[in-house]
């Protein structure tokens, strides 16, 4: 499967905003105490920070998770009128917040409002005892935000407002689980290239991959697919949206759902699939299934491969090659009730792409899982 990354000359040359990489996750949840124990005892998140009532937060409570490099903030609010509160009613739990670290906030801000962000929340600075962070952050998809962190002159735990936790975590069972491979976003039918301009003009991203109805389309649905890189292709956000089929899509399901454009699944990368997944089974994750006509068509598709076949189709991996290399991938069930967030484990053997050979095999689970919720 060949996929030349799609490079526009422009994007190169002009880094309005250097993005250094992605900062956190924070997800806005009903019950943030529950949330983090799910990320702690089941994907081996380690809890090493919070803020709340205790440490004089009034109106939230988050918790900071980490596991090697992915930062997941867990935050709930404490009232029922708040803007936090709204969210949560409206969209169930979700990414509220995809913040990228940066030099200076106050640039970022300014480079990006100029080409057309709208402010979701204006260059503020914060401090205690271990220094200083300036934060702002501007609208993407739906309600979901980009938070620009400054954080070169601060040596606290994570952001002034949060105090460490003790350095035993009894609840995390880690699962080697390393860093933010991509993240994303489903929007709505005919909106995908405005976000994809968005990316372009506001952000300086460029599209790294795309993908049409051809390329992802099943007998019921069809999505079409454009992936947007940015901070040295660091950063990778692919924008979802419906195409025509014959039946709902999952994207249909999941707009439905999530009550709008948000964050679709995010792709967590690992150095050991296969000791990740185990693990992840082990601690009750859940993950769809590829059909056995799968494995036994994939020798043949993706040649010889470093790790056991068996194991492969015992976990349910999925495995995909281009001109580069190949890549192992995963993708868990919803982890909410409501049929919208879920996680992509991805382990990559010099693979750059997306797994566009499994996309036929994956789209069939999913619509097997979406039949079963009676949302096909
Ligand atoms: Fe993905």
């Amino acid at each position: 499967m060949v996929q030349q990354p799609v490079e526009t000359a422009l994007a190169a040359e002009t880094d309005f905003l250097p993005l250094e990489g992605v900062d956190h996750l924070e997800f806005h949840v009903g019950n943030a105490k529950q949330a983090a124990y799910f990320y702690q005892s089941a994907f081996g998140m380690k809890r090493t920070a919070y803020r709340g009532l205790e440490t004089g937060t009034r109106d939230r409570a988050s918790y900071l998770l980490e596991q090697n490099r992915i930062r997941f903030v867990i935050t709930a609010p404490l009232g029922g009128d708040s803007d936090i509160a709204e969210r949560v009613r409206r969209h169930g739990d979700g990414v509220r917040d995809i913040a990228l670290t940066v030099a200076d906030a106050a640039a970022a801000l300014r480079e990006t409002v100029r080409r057309g962000a709208k402010v979701a929340r204006d260059l503020e600075t914060i401090e205690d005892e271990h220094g200083r962070v300036r934060l702002a952050s501007i609208a993407a998809y739906g309600d979901v935000v980009h938070t620009f962190v400054e954080r070169k002159d601060y040596r606290g735990p994570f952001l002034p407002g949060f105090t460490a936790t003790p350095d035993e975590d009894p609840a995390s069972r880690p699962t080697g689980l390393a860093y933010v491979d991509h993240v994303v976003g489903n929007v709505s039918l005919g909106e995908m290239d405005n976000w994809v301009r968005f990316y372009q003009d506001v952000m300086g991203f460029h599209v790294y991959q795309h993908f049409d109805d051809k390329d992802i389309s099943t007998e019921y649905s069809a999505l079409m697919s454009k992936v947007m890189a940015g901070g040295h292709d660091r950063i990778k956000f692919p924008i979802n949206e419906p195409a025509e089929g014959q039946r709902k899509s999952q994207i249909e399901e999941y707009l439905e759902y999530n009550r709008g454009p948000g964050v679709q699944h995010i792709a967590l990368g690992t150095g050991d699939i296969i000791e990740t997944v185990s693990r992840l089974r082990g601690q009750g994750v859940e993950f769809l299934a590829a059909p056995d006509s799968y494995y036994e068509a994939l020798p043949e598709r993706v040649g010889s491969i470093r790790e056991p076949l068996d194991r492969i189709r015992e976990l349910g991996i999925l495995v995909d090659r281009d001109d580069e290399g190949y890549l192992l991938q995963i993708f868990t069930k919803p982890v909410g009730d409501r049929p919208t967030l879920f996680f992509e484990i991805i382990q990559r053997r010099g693979s750059r792409s997306f797994g566009k050979g499994n996309f036929k095999a994956l789209f069939e689970a999913i619509e097997r899982e979406q039949r079963r919720r009676g949302n096909l």
